[in-house]
């Protein structure tokens, strides 16, 4: 197990020796200590990437990709122990997180391959003696920054199209998972990629603004690429505007999930499964508001209650749990102030509504999944990510009405729908002011397409050829004098 800095290619302890308790959810046992990188550590980070940059920019786009590949396969090599320390740091079932490995291991391929293909353009000039040329050059060193909920494929989401680019990286791993993503930079090192090329700093929860700080105001640190709440994307895009970085924020959502009254309503409850349920409802995209046709109302919320009453809780290592423990008892303790909150002004739990503690679900970080009915737009849970297994429900009349309360919110990540008219299919889609729009379908991301939000839910995107370019500035060459 990987605990130190991984600097200039040394495996190291933080300068000053400090370390932080990584937990496991389930219980909160102690795993392990790790590194707390401070900024000491940062700054060395940073110097091995500055001084890594011009050799690996000059590497031919091939190179990169065969080394990249070479990660990718040491990735499902390995697919076991880190689908295991996912679910130990992480507390998600073992099945997601071997499906998470997969999906890491799919989009260090996808950037291996996209970066081959990062083609400039030849202008046509508009008089005969000049020629016009673009270029796309790696825009430098890349300050990575992940999440606890994915800890393996927002790293790999990130890291893969940097490298392919021909950037060089500091990277931050969440304080709650810092061990899946040192395993994958170990595995990184197996697979060829040169010292000082990628470089990993954890740090603990007090020490995080000092690392990801030194990085801010370090010219040298092009871009920034960041996934986490909305608050923290703000505080980056403040700070790094002192030296003008490039940034992707992937920040927070409220995703609506509407079922109208021509939908297919098994369809709907599948796709809705699907799309919440997913590591506990801890993921970016999960809807946070179901809106029901008053039509459909009762009938979806029965089909509902019957799947998510059905979902068995438990830790990891409990082969049947499909909802895990939560990241945290502070991450607990907000779903139960949602829930409370959303009682209290008149919504009725018709499944859970409390925290579990059962002979197998034996910790305190557990949330029953709960279904919620008489959601009103008072409700905190209306307005702010519950990022847990809770479905509110509202009720609605009008096409014109939900898509005024799916968009009365400062957020646009995700956004779903299920209708069977094809007509309103297109008018909704095009209504919804989010930057992923799940049709008839719960799980929406995917390597080849383009993942990211509108409003504050950030800018950038992840994913397809929109995630290269993220890592690759345009530069025009103009060439003279030429008949
Ligand atoms: C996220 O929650 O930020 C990522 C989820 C995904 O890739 O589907």
């Amino acid at each position: 197990m990987q605990t130190l800095n991984y600097i200039a290619g040394r495996w190291q302890a933080a300068q000053d020796g400090r370390q932080f308790e990584v937990r496991n959810p389930a219980d909160d046992s102690l795993i392990t200590l790790a590194a707390d990188g401070g900024a000491a550590d940062a700054r060395l980070a940073a110097d091995a990437a500055a001084v890594a940059l011009p050799a690996w920019k000059a590497r031919s786009p091939r190179d990169r990709c065969l080394i990249l590949k070479k990660w990718q396969a040491l990735i499902e090599r390995d697919v076991e122990p880190l689908a295991e320390l996912i679910s130990r740091e992480q507390g998600k079932p073992l099945a997601e997180s071997r499906g998470e490995i997969a999906y890491s291991a799919g989009y260090v391929e996808w950037f291996a391959e996209e970066g081959v293909r990062a083609h400039g353009e030849i202008i046509a000039a508009p008089v005969s003696s000049k020629r016009y040329l673009v270029l796309r050059e790696a825009v430098g060193v890349v300050a990575v920054v992940t999440p606890w909920n994915f800890p393996a494929a927002m790293i790999a989401r990130k890291i893969a199209p940097a490298l392919a680019a021909g950037c060089t990286v500091v990277a931050k791993p969440a304080e709650d998972t810092p061990l899946t993503s040192l395993a994958l930079v170990k595995l990184a090192e197996e697979a060829g990629v040169p010292a000082g090329v990628l470089n990993i700093v954890p740090a603990s929860r007090d020490r995080t603004p000092e690392v990801v700080g030194e990085w801010l105001r370090d010219g040298r640190v092009r871009k920034v690429s960041f996934t986490g709440s909305t608050a923290v994307g703000k505080i980056l895009a403040r700070e790094s505007a002192g030296t003008v970085k490039k940034l992707s924020l992937e920040l927070g959502g409220n995703a609506p999930f509407i079922v109208f009254e021509d939908a297919d309503l098994d369809a709907a409850v599948e796709g809705l499964m699907a799309a919440k349920f997913r590591n506990g409802g801890q993921t970016c995209v999960s809807p946070n508001r179901v809106f029901a046709h008053e039509s459909v109302h009762d009938r979806f919320v029965d089909k509902l209650a019957a799947r998510v009453g059905a979902l068995r809780v438990g830790p990891a290592s409990w082969a049947e749990a499909e909802i895990g423990p939560m990241i945290n008892g502070r991450a607990v303790d907000k779903i139960e102030r949602h829930v409370n909150d959303a009682v209290a002004k008149g919504a009725k739990a018709v499944v859970g509504g409390s925290r579990v503690r059962t002979d197998v679900a034996n910790g305190p970080n557990y949330y029953a999944p709960t279904v919620l009915t008489g959601a009103t737009p008072d409700m905190e849970l209306s307005c702010e990510e519950t990022f847990g297994p809770v479905v509110p429900i509202f009720r609605f009349s009008t096409e014109e009405e939900v898509i005024a309360q799916a968009n009365d919110t400062p957020f646009g990540l995700a956004g779903y729908f299920f209708s069977n008219n094809i007509k309103r299919v297109w008018r909704v889609a095009s209504a919804l002011e989010t930057g992923l729009v799940g049709i008839n379908e719960g799980a929406i991301a995917a390597q080849a397409a383009p993942f990211g939000g509108v409003k504050e839910s950030g800018y950038g995107r992840e994913g397809s050829h929109w995630g290269l370019d993220e890592y690759l500035h345009t530069k025009y060459l103009c060439q003279g004098n030429l008949t």
